[in-house]
């Protein structure tokens, strides 16, 4: 598999290049992730099936009505990547007056998700599957979101693997732009070397203001997820990046 297209050498005595047909597929954007088939259990596999007419939003190419989605009017916090949603069930519990819109490409951390929002009753979390690259883009209009979190992004640590990170100067535009003003803009990592960057890149985003003095300290209503549990026990250190939309 590519990422990148790069033309054929011309050869010699080849015909003029046509240019490509109107039917040649797009280039393949750089994903922040790759989707691999992953084994699901009979729970996920029934919450998936049940659930998601209720709490999975389908992906559109145009603005979400949140107080439709929702059924009620109330600030939106996004979370980017929510994994098998160990963090997000706990969040949205402990703030029930939020309406919280977690993000995610992995079939069975959406049925896990949808798992805890059956058996812990949560009524304010909705669930899109699908790239948070186009549901910003295209699903949320500038200055919609009260928040947003990225925990734990996936940290590519081979060099080659770097333009797959999310925290990039793009990207923290256009999450930035989606931000209100006040709204606060939370993300952990347990990789050191992403962690600079991202403190770099939110640090060179003019619209954000650092709360903290560099790294800020965890916030209580972040849960330690198994995830960074285990990191933890590989002897990670895990960073918290607090910033205010200005
Ligand atoms: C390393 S996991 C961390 C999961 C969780 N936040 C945690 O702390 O345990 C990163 C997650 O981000 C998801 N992800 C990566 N890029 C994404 C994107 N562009 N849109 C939505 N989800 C994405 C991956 O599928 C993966 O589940």
């Amino acid at each position: 598999m590519h990422d990148e297209y790069s033309p054929p050498a011309p050869q010699p005595l080849a015909p003029a290049p046509q240019p490509p047909a109107a039917d040649t597929p797009p280039r393949r954007p750089i994903r922040s992730f790759v989707l691999r088939p992953g084994r699901m259990g009979t729970g996920q596999q029934r919450a998936l099936r049940e659930l998601t007419p209720h709490y999975v939003l389908p992906f559109k190419q145009h603005p979400l009505d949140a107080a439709a989605a929702f059924g009620r009017q109330a600030p939106l916090v996004l979370e980017i990547g929510f994994g098998m949603g160990d963090a997000s069930a706990v969040i949205a519990a402990a703030s029930p007056e939020v309406n919280f819109l977690g993000v995610e490409v992995h079939p069975p951390g959406v049925g896990a998700l949808l798992q805890k929002i059956d058996t812990g009753g949560l009524r304010n979390l909705r669930i899109v599957q699908h790239d948070a690259v186009d549901v910003l883009t295209h699903m949320l209009v500038p200055h919609v979101l009260a928040g947003a979190m990225v925990f734990f992004p996936d940290p590519w640590p081979k060099k080659r693997h770097h333009k797959r990170r999310l925290i990039q100067p793009p990207f923290v535009a256009l999450l930035a732009s989606r931000l209100a003003p006040g709204a606060t803009l939370h993300l952990a990592t347990d990789w050191a070397p992403y962690a600079e960057q991202m403190l770099q890149v939110l640090s060179a985003e003019q619209s954000l203001a650092n709360l903290a003095d560099g790294y800020a300290p965890r916030p209580a209503y972040r849960p330690l997820t198994k995830f960074e549990q285990r990191g933890e026990r590989l002897g990670h250190t895990s960073f918290d990046l607090l910033f205010r939309k200005r």
